[in-house]
């Protein structure tokens, strides 16, 4: 079985914690409460990154009293990194929502913007569908690479300039579980070859 701690020391350091993180999701979720307090709300969660944070706003909301009236959670999962470190530009929608999203108050839920391509990108795709409103809430915001202008209506916290992973983020499909984000090392994106390595 993996443990948490394989993977310390590919770690550099913890950029936010467990506990930060969860006080960043509340601000976000009292914002939310108030802005659509006894209305129908649908809440898009972006797979895979927002895996982790879809769940805790959705119970962050339904813990405070100023809420929506209901909420109705829905998934759809784009890409555009694959396994490479940086946006292809190339958005590929890999499963669409199922939630008929004409006439209805929506929030889309991303745990990261860094160039922007993929929210601009979903955000025309729900436009296309006719919602009510339309607001996106993302907990991280990498701003240095942004490649199109943005507004994001709910943001959590700012990363700086590192490769990111844990809490839903990963590299090449690992990290997402870890609990904190936390910056990876370098080596583990350009490993220097082993003396084994080069024989
Ligand atoms: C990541 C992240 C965002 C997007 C942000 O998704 O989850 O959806 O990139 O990048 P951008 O602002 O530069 O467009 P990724 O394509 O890595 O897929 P994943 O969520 O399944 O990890």
């Amino acid at each position: 079985m993996t443990s948490n701690t394989d993977f310390e020391d590919e770690i550099e350091e913890i950029v936010y914690s467990a506990q930060e993180i969860a006080q960043a999701i509340e601000g976000m979720a009292l914002r939310i409460g108030q802005d659509y307090a006894g209305q129908p709300l649908v809440l898009l969660g972006v797979l895979k990154g927002a895996l982790c944070l879809t769940a805790d706003l959705t119970r962050a909301l339904i813990r405070i009293p100023q809420r929506p009236s209901s909420i109705t959670v829905d998934f759809t999962e784009v890409s555009s990194y694959g396994n490479a470190r940086r946006s292809s530009g190339q958005i590929r929608l890999e499963r669409d929502m199922e939630v008929n999203i004409a006439g209805q108050k929506v929030v889309i839920v991303e745990d990261i913007v860094e160039g922007g391509l993929t929210l601009q990108h979903l955000q025309t795709l729900c436009r296309m569908r006719q919602p009510k409103s339309l607001r996106p809430c993302v907990l991280l915001d990498k701003p240095h690479n942004r490649r199109v202008d943005l507004t994001v209506h709910y943001l959590g916290l700012t990363v700086p300039d590192a490769y990111i992973v844990g809490y839903g983020l990963d590299y090449q499909e690992k990290y997402r579980h870890l609990p904190y984000l936390a910056k990876l090392r370098s080596q583990v994106f350009s490993p220097v070859r082993s003396s084994k390595a080069i024989g």
